[in-house]
């Protein structure tokens, strides 16, 4: 099958990664708005993967066969593909544009199925007007090591879309779950309001920065804690996903920590801006208190 990755980002390099890596996958189109940003996005695929060679994990032949079936480009590169999974910026417009865009492509392949891969917003509005209805194919960070996709239903996607990208999901080594469409779905539903009471908790002044992430690695076996997993993700990315449970069920538990947002707007995003709880600095990782 051929797969289209719109987004060349940490979710859609590792998207691509992840496709690429799958023997029942042929071609993947890693796109972006600018050539340089997909060139880039394969460029962290090269890294990861050269990673795995040091490590003896595969070997450089395989390597070169999974970087050979990436092509990247503009989204017009993007032709006749069977499955298009969108993850571009966590905006609702700019999602709608994508796929906007795409449909003069995708219209020659009735069969091509559109997924978006939206950590919260819904699937119904991003794939309203579209021929066919959008799906989520919600994938995990590091995409290509975390096992679990999210599929999601908006209420007018057909269960044979579901029961495809479930397909699919197998096939590239994952385990598929349904949801139906809700804010934050189940995973950042559930995760995403921890993440901000750690940020309360520490605001509040009951304990330092490591000591509530041990807390929690420790106390839970969580394989990170609560304030690193939010700089790992990107605390932009976090404040927009409580945002959007915020707004959309207007409960004042998901209310952000106040703490939240004066980071984000001081570009204090977490691993990806160099400082977020944790600085890091030269490879690095120092609690900031
Ligand atoms: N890209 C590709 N593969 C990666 C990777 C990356 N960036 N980082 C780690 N991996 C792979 C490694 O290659 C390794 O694979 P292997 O066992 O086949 O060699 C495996 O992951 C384990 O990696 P490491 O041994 O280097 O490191 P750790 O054992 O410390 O694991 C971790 C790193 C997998 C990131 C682990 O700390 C972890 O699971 N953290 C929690 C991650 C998490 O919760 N993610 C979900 C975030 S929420 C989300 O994504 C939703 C979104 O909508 C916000």
């Amino acid at each position: 099958m051929k797969v289209g990755v719109i987004g060349a980002g940490t979710m859609g390099s590792g998207i691509a990664q992840t496709f690429a890596q799958c023997p029942d996958v042929e071609k993947v189109y890693l796109c972006d708005i600018k050539e340089e940003f997909a060139e880039r996005g394969k460029g962290k695929i090269k890294k990861a993967l050269d990673k795995r060679v040091a490590r003896g994990k595969m070997t450089q032949e395989e390597v070169d066969q999974i970087l050979g079936k990436i092509t990247t480009g503009l989204n017009t590169i993007c032709i006749d593909p069977d499955l298009i999974v969108e993850a571009s910026i966590e905006d609702m417009e700019s999602k709608k544009n994508v796929f906007r865009e795409l449909q003069y492509q995708i219209v020659r392949n009735p069969k091509c199925i559109y997924a978006t891969n939206s950590s919260s917003l819904s699937i119904t509005e991003i794939g309203a007007g579209l021929p066919s209805p959008c799906i989520g194919m919600h994938f995990f960070n590091p995409a290509p090591a975390m096992k679990l996709v999210e599929v999601i239903a908006g209420i007018n996607t057909y269960q044979k879309t579901v029961d495809r990208i479930k397909k699919i999901s197998e096939m590239l080594g994952k385990t598929p779950v349904q949801v139906d469409e809700a804010p934050g779905f189940v995973v950042n539903r559930i995760l995403i309001p921890m993440i901000n009471e750690a940020i309360f908790v520490y605001s509040e002044g009951i304990a330092k920065i490591r000591d509530i992430d041990i807390a929690m690695k420790l106390g839970c076996n969580h394989p990170m804690g609560p304030l690193e997993l939010g700089d790992y993700i990107g605390l932009d990315i976090v404040l927009a996903i409580l945002e959007t449970i915020y707004h959309d069920t207007g409960d004042s538990k998901y209310r952000p920590a106040p703490l939240l947002r004066k980071m984000v707007r001081g570009n204090k995003l977490g691993v990806k801006s160099g400082v977020g709880f944790y600085d890091y600095a030269d490879g690095q990782k120092v609690p900031v208190d």
